[in-house]
């Protein structure tokens, strides 16, 4: 089925008086005009006119309640306007009466066989496939979310391997591109503050952290115009990393008060374990390849 009632858009819009629905969406009151007059063979002022005029905005209300997918908007100003031609092609064969209800009859089969667009689903992102043209309005109506997801909060210890979800519930437009941002030691929202680490186009949907750093994550998912979702993760690392980089400082202290001639087993690994887990690893997040200790990330 292409049209569903949907009370709760149809409370949000009011009726409004002399806003005629769907039927008349495609067809102007000087269209309605024409086709009375067609029908009637009278003018605008002849009681039989006036009398037309009233059976078709009664005929047309209960085609307030139909709302399509946006893409069948076209399809469905065809259904209307066949079934206006199809009333006129009854002129002298049925009453206007008659064929009216035949033609309204008419278009709610055609609805009826339309395909269903598909729902909003809450609580973010711009769904493009789920905007709806509703007769009661006769305008498209867009999916009442924020482009911004709440933060999901991911509690991680510093020795594990974290992959982060950029997925969505919906269908999402082609040409898209996926840009992975970073906000180091930060629960934010605020884009301002986020580092870009990595776009790419059609690209995997999901970034895999070893060895994960306090912050939010955050990844938007464009079209080719612009974004349509903004998903935040963050990161509440726990674990090793205080008492990792304590002990890293003793270590480090040790060796540096080594003799001359006694060399360390491995001062650069020592080295590049400080820089792995010290004040961190945007470096690393932006993918250098030979950051010791796999403290990378990587996308798969
Ligand atoms: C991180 O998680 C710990 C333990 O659940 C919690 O006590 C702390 O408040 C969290 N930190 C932030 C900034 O949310």
């Amino acid at each position: 089925m292409g049209w569903w009632c949907a009370p709760m858009m149809l409370l949000l819009v009011p009726w409004l008086p002399g806003v005629h629905p769907c039927l008349l969406c495609f067809l102007a009151p000087t269209d309605q005009r024409q086709l009375c007059r067609y029908i009637t063979g009278t003018s605008a002022k002849d009681t039989q006119h006036q009398l037309c005029l009233e059976a078709l905005l009664k005929a047309a209300e209960p085609l307030a309640s139909v709302i399509v997918g946006e893409e069948q908007h076209m399809a469905l100003q065809k259904i209307i306007m066949d079934a206006v031609d199809f009333v006129k092609k009854q002129k002298g064969k049925k009453s206007f009466q008659v064929s009216l209800k035949e033609a309204i009859k008419k278009i709610w089969v055609k609805l009826s066989q339309m395909k269903e667009a598909p729902a909003c689903i809450p609580p973010c992102g711009n769904q493009k496939a789920a905007r709806v043209f509703q007769c009661a309005t006769c305008h498209i109506m867009h999916c009442p979310f924020p482009l911004d997801c709440p933060v999901q909060e991911v509690w991680a210890r510093a020795d594990e391997v974290v992959t982060l979800h950029c997925d969505v519930p919906f269908a999402v437009p082609p040409n898209w591109s996926i840009t992975w941002m970073f906000a180091k030691d930060m629960r934010t929202q605020d884009l301002t503050l986020f580092e870009e680490l990595q776009t790419s186009e059609e690209g995997p949907l999901s970034l895999t952290l070893w060895g994960p750093v306090q912050g939010t994550f955050a990844c938007r998912l464009a079209d080719l115009y612009e974004p349509f979702i903004r998903k935040y993760f963050y990161l509440n690392v726990s674990g090793q990393n205080v008492e990792a980089e304590q002990g890293l400082q003793a270590r480090l202290r040790v060796v540096l008060r080594w003799p001359h001639d006694v060399a360390p087993l491995h001062p650069m690994a020592w080295l590049g374990l400080g820089l792995a887990l010290g004040s961190m690893t945007l470096v690393m997040l932006l993918g250098t390849p030979t950051v010791p200790l796999g403290a990378q990330v990587t996308v798969i």
